[in-house]
């Protein structure tokens, strides 16, 4: 039995978990979210000053709810990087504090592999090879993997990544921040008729979904200088629905290059409802996490943390 306790402080969620090995005992979270949601995005002061506030809180929740000490922890893990660097340097000094204290090692894991095996979290096994879509506010990623420690990136967004395109959408229509779940409640498919950006220029180009995100803003725009009537759910239908078709285009060409069945879905974006009704429809091999764990969570940097010590034979 290994004891990993797991620190997730990049954006605007603070969170802690602990597993007993690859079995998730307990998870404690706190939001700033609906501070943010006032000034419609986050704001990174706030952020850190909320992880700061929160961070003591989620650990003492955590041991308190399975009846443990600090110092029966055998490894911590922590987000190192990418995210909001004041964000992230709370959750590393605490890490790195911790670990110091109760004397065990500290090990610093990239985010987005938290989010590429986050559907395998309560899975019994991971078969590889498998595509790994991560979509969330920050990134929007296809990458290729073959083990815990070997995958490839496919394709990258080269600007804005698709939850921030959603909320900026969301914004734009006077809807509150996070935009995405908003959006994809409201979808209604008989109204996604308008005609924004349909094709990627080549398969193999990089995301790009600033045109997508000029053309939708554009589109209201043009509608409010005219003093034209604005349907908010055509619009936002039609964007959802243009912007899912752009990622379904790209899956399938990596799926048929690499013929690969089995997809993984990660970040916050994966909760979306046509996005995972979509993928269904281009393969049966697919694995998409719980919606507790599509958004920052430190469940996903444990689990991954597991993943890691378990191929470098620390753990059985
Ligand atoms: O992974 P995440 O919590 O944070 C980042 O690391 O970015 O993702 C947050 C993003 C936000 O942009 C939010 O609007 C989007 O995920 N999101 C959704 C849905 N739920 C959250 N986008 C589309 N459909 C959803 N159901």
């Amino acid at each position: 039995m290994s004891l990993i306790l797991s620190v997730e402080t990049s954006c605007d969620d603070t969170s802690i978990a602990i597993f007993n090995n690859e079995k998730l005992l307990t998870q404690f979270t706190l939001s700033s979210a609906l501070e943010q949601s006032k000034y419609g995005g986050v704001v990174p002061e706030i952020a850190s000053r909320e992880h700061l506030n929160n961070i003591h809180q989620c650990l003492i929740n955590c041991l308190k709810e399975i009846n443990l000490s600090v110092f029966d922890i055998n490894y911590i893990v922590y987000t190192e990087y990418p995210g909001l660097p004041g964000s992230l340097h709370i959750g590393i000094l605490f890490a790195k504090m911790l670990a110091n204290l109760i004397n065990v090692q500290a090990i610093g894991i990239n985010h987005l592999c938290g989010h590429i095996f986050s559907a395998f979290i309560n899975e019994d096994k991971i078969s590889y090879p498998f595509l790994s879509l991560v979509v969330s506010g920050g990134n929007s990623v296809i990458y290729k993997v073959d083990s815990p420690v070997k995958y490839k990136v496919l394709n990258i967004t080269v600007d804005d990544a698709i939850g921030e395109v959603y909320d900026k959408v969301a914004r734009t229509l006077n809807w509150t921040y996070p935009g995405g779940p908003i959006i994809d409640r409201n979808y209604d498919e008989n109204k996604a008729t308008i005609n924004f950006i349909k094709k990627w220029p080549e398969p193999t180009t990089n995301f790009s979904f600033s045109g997508l995100k000029t053309a939708v803003l554009n589109y209201i725009n043009t509608k409010k200088m005219k003093n034209e009537n604005i349907d908010e759910i055509e619009i936002a239908s039609s964007f959802q629905k243009t912007a899912i078709e752009l990622i379904i285009d790209k899956l399938q060409y990596y799926k048929s290059v690499y013929n690969i069945n089995c997809l993984v879905l990660g970040g916050g974006v994966s909760a979306n409802n046509l996005l995972r009704q979509s993928c269904k429809k281009i393969t049966n091999d697919l694995y998409i996490p719980e919606l507790k764990y599509t958004g920052d969570n430190a469940a996903m940097i444990g689990y991954y943390g597991y993943l890691l010590l378990k191929y470098n034979n620390k753990i059985k």
